[in-house]
């Protein structure tokens, strides 16, 4: 059996001001007829198996919720007290399928992608369930298209069979500079953050290269609280857990990974430019989303949710209108608008 494991507990700072504490971007709609979150549980029907989610204990009535309205029930939650990135959410949802009795292959998913081609995806989890039942964890690597600084790199070796690639090297968020030389050198593959393994595997590599993790995501598994579709973690103990993501916990240093190429039309709606590159443009490259419009203007985002918003003669532009904060940023300075999150929250 393959068990989902969707990860929904990070903040998407830089989707402000949509994105709130409260309200992070995976619970939004950003994209037409359902949450980012949402669609994520649609894309994993195939599996016709009850998940495992992992979210922090603040959104559990918003999972629910969303849940609930999509028909879906019967899936165990477990809910982070705290943030501590994704090494320990994925150690926790292994530790509770292992509970269950047997060790099934997990597929882990984030709740942020945008996919377009499902019979894609669905077919490279197959060929990746196919590697990981022989113990290896496996990544899905992506085609790049720039020399992005937000993304994993893996650099495939030999060819372990038809579909999948030893992986020679990891390198997990480089900076501008490695980036350009690992996209130049047309070697690499991003990882697009998805994974298929099998808990004891991965479990495994995690005890060996990261022993305080492990130690203590065991800790707080055995002194976990099940309550209907809910499973409490003790925050005294998950605090003490080291904060790490997988790809820098794991990923970057463990010999027995490998990687299925995929071509499934994955994006990762990390920032405002990723929701312009999947938008339908006008004729001057704008996205316009919402009651808006661009005059004399060229390849802009817009994004208006309450008001009518107009753009004059200007260029490479977001501007994000909700009922209370506006954001009108440069495009080249995406990654930057988690700033205005942080400036609030230090002035609070
Ligand atoms: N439960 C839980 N707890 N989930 C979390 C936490 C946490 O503390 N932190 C993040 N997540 C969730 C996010 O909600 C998202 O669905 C997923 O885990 C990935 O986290 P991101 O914070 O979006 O990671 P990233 O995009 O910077 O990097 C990862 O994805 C890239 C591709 O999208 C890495 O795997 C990169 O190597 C990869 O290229
Ligand atoms: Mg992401």
């Amino acid at each position: 059996a393959i068990v989902p494991v969707v990860l929904c507990g990070g903040s998407g700072t830089r989707m402000w001001p949509m994105s709130r504490t409260q309200y992070p971007k995976q619970f939004l709609n950003l994209t037409g007829d359902a949450s980012l979150l949402q669609k994520t549980l649609q894309r994993l029907e195939f599996l016709s198996q009850p998940g495992i989610l992992v979210c922090n204990q603040d959104h559990r009535f918003l999972v629910a919720e969303q849940m609930r309205t999509q028909g879906y029930s019967a899936k165990r939650i477990l809910l982070e007290p705290c943030g501590k990135n994704t090494a320990p959410a994925i150690a926790l949802a292994a530790l509770n399928a292992m509970a269950q009795g047997d060790d099934p292959l997990l597929f882990v998913v984030a709740a942020d992608h945008v996919i377009q081609d499902q019979a894609a995806f669905v077919s490279s989890a197959m060929q990746a369930a196919a590697m990981a039942t022989k113990g290896v964890l496996v990544t899905f690597g992506i085609k790049p298209t720039c020399a992005e600084t937000g993304y994993g790199y893996i650099e495939p070796g030999a060819s372990l069979d038809e579909h999948s690639y030893v992986i020679e090297r990891f390198i997990e968020k480089p900076d501008q500079q490695t980036a350009d030389e690992l996209f130049n050198s047309e070697n690499y593959l991003w990882n697009s953050g998805m994974f298929m393994f099998r808990a004891s595997a991965f479990l495994h590599e995690l005890e060996l290269y990261q022993p305080e993790i492990y130690n203590c995501c065991l800790e707080v598994s055995k002194a976990q609280k099940n309550q209907e579709d809910f499973v409490y973690l003790d925050e005294a103990l998950f605090s003490e857990c080291p904060s790490l993501p997988v790809d820098i916990a794991v990923m970057e240093s463990t010999c027995r990974a490998a990687v299925v190429p995929v071509d499934c039309g994955w994006t990762d709606l990390g920032s405002w430019n990723s929701l312009w590159e999947i938008s339908e443009k006008d004729g001057n490259h704008n996205a316009i989303l919402g009651d808006a419009m661009a005059l004399e203007s060229h390849n802009n985002l817009i994004k208006a949710n309450n008001r009518l918003v107009s753009l004059v003669g200007v260029e490479d532009l977001v501007v994000v209108e909700t009922s209370d904060a506006v954001l009108v940023a440069h495009k080249d300075h995406m990654q930057s608008v988690k700033l205005v999150t942080e400036q609030l929250k230090s002035q609070q």
